[in-house]
């Protein structure tokens, strides 16, 4: 058995130790492993394809990225090829991939990625290619798992940031508004935001109202609480708005959703006179050691894809459904994106513990 795996996407803490439990649950099985780089662009000739031994993972259970390295650039239905006159054109290079896999004598890819890489993993697998998923983002956005590894480093990321802001805002009486990221889905602003004991909560499942937001600082400021923390997830938007959006960072790519923080941040000052700072946490949070829990995780995930691929799983990706790991169809989880329930008990208690969401 010869299998190869790939880690597609944004990173995300934890991926080091998904790819070192993998790789040592194949070995054990006296498989070959073989590691694409940079996505899928090891196979695509724009990258090396490298075997992976007991020597490859020593040490990196611990590490933050991917030692296989990652794109979110690479897909290879829509693949981007540069032309003549430099600007960038879509191709469909699939077929070229699945050939490539094959001549190489790969037998199975094991696909770790977000709903993107996923989506790409389900197609492939639907050409032929077997292909078994491991669930990674950190904006907890992934479907049918309770949760994927590098939430909650990123969660705890940006409640050590919370604490620190809360010094220096209480000192200076100033209301600090931190954007975290989360695409269209608030977890990582919900979790961190009760955790760190935030004051204003804005999430893109809960569109809020300025003068709301405005009228809860000032009713705090009326009970002698004269600075305040405001946690926005980068997609919240207001009632009847859009989410906001920067330019694209590079030629050919969508535009990146960001900047609301210093929106909201400025929109609080000219409402409530208090003085106000904005910052972006920005990639923070998808830096750095991955926590116990999610090195667990991730360490489940890895030896359980490799099971998935003994038992011939395919099109079926890894997922926790405490207190097991299980395999489902790709193609269920992407049916509908995860997203924050305004009902969950853990608004609830964030709405009784005096935190707004500015509804
Ligand atoms: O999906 C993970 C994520 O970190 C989002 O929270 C964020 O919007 C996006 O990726 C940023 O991606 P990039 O790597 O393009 O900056």
């Amino acid at each position: 058995m010869r299998i190869a795996i790939s880690t597609g996407g944004g990173d995300a803490p934890g991926l080091n130790a998904v790819i070192r439990a993998a790789v040592l649950s194949a070995l054990d099985r006296g498989w070959h492993v073989l590691g694409i780089r940079k996505g899928y662009a090891g196979l695509l000739g724009d990258d090396d394809v490298v075997p992976l031994s007991r020597d490859s993972v020593r040490g990196i259970g611990h590490l933050g990225g991917t030692i296989l390295r990652t794109t979110n650039r690479g897909n290879p239905f829509a693949y981007p090829v540069k032309q003549a006159d430099g600007s960038f054109k879509e191709v469909d290079r699939s077929d070229e991939l699945i050939e490539n896999a094959r001549n190489l004598g790969i037998n199975a890819v094991i696909a770790i990625g977000g709903d993107g890489s996923l989506n790409i993993a389900d197609k492939l697998w639907q050409k032929g290619l077997r292909v078994v998923g491991v669930p990674k983002t950190i904006d907890n956005d992934v479907s049918g798992t309770i949760t994927t590894f590098g939430f909650d480093t990123a969660v705890s990321t940006a409640m050590e940031a919370i604490d620190k802001l809360h010094t220096t805002a209480e000192s200076h009486d100033r209301v600090i508004v931190m954007e975290v990221m989360g695409r269209h889905a608030g977890f990582i602003a919900l979790h961190s935001g009760l955790s760190g004991a935030a004051h204003v909560i804005l999430i893109p499942e809960i569109p809020y109202d300025i003068e709301k937001v405005s009228a809860a600082i000032m009713a705090r400021e009326a009970r002698g609480r004269h600075f305040d923390i405001v946690v926005v997830a980068e997609g919240a938007m207001p009632v009847g708005g859009m989410e906001s959006t920067l330019g694209a960072s590079l030629p050919g790519q969508d535009r990146r959703i960001g900047g609301i923080g210093e929106r909201v941040a400025f929109q609080i000052q000219q409402r409530t006179g208090k003085e106000c700072r904005s910052m972006v946490l920005g990639h923070l949070q998808r830096g750095g050691m991955p926590t116990g829990y999610d090195r667990l995780l991730a360490a489940r995930f890895g030896g359980a894809a490799v099971e998935a691929v003994d038992d011939g799983k395919w099109g079926q990706m890894v997922a926790l459904h405490s207190p097991n790991i299980v395999t489902i169809p790709i193609a269920d989880a992407l049916k509908e994106p995860r997203r924050v329930d305004p009902n969950h008990d853990i608004v609830r208690t964030a709405r009784r513990t005096g935190i707004s969401f500015g509804d």
